[in-house]
């Protein structure tokens, strides 16, 4: 299985981004940490961050992949242009939220994405990442 990881925006500064919610392990750091645990279950992972909600749309729509496990970031609680463009890219969706979305402000608790996602990981940290390709793993082959 080909697994794409994808980052929103605000989450390449992961590490140095607000470490007393996100922690201080840095994107690089998990990508490589996804890529060994996709491969140790003899799965392949390719990784791609942006800031920009067009350039996430495009990279969705080149569907060279079996699977996508992707971060949001703050598109989660307003982008239906993301919600879209997941729902219609065929493959099995899994949402991960380092922090606990829903014990922090209100509009955190909204999630546009509801019902395009087949899983969601939520407040594990970045090993949360780690979850999620377990759950692909373990569900979608
Ligand atoms: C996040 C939670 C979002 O609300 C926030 O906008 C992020 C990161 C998380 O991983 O906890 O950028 O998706």
């Amino acid at each position: 299985m080909r697994i794409l990881l994808l980052n929103g925006p605000n989450l390449g500064r992961l590490g140095a981004r607000q470490p007393e919610i996100y922690g201080s392990t840095t994107l690089a750091q998990i990508v490589a940490a996804a890529a060994d645990r996709a491969s140790a279950a003899g799965h392949a992972l390719a990784a791609f961050q942006t800031n920009h909600e067009g350039r996430m749309i495009d990279r969705i729509e080149e569907r060279d992949y079996d699977a996508v496990v992707i971060n949001p970031g703050a598109w989660t609680h307003y982008s239906y242009a993301l919600r879209d463009a997941l729902a219609a890219c065929d493959v099995p969706v899994v949402e991960v939220h380092i922090s606990d979305v829903n014990a922090r402000e209100d509009f955190r608790r909204i999630n546009v994405l509801d019902g395009v996602v087949a899983h969601s990981v939520i407040g594990r940290g970045w090993r949360g990442y780690l979850d999620a390709v377990d759950w692909l793993a373990a569900n979608a082959t």
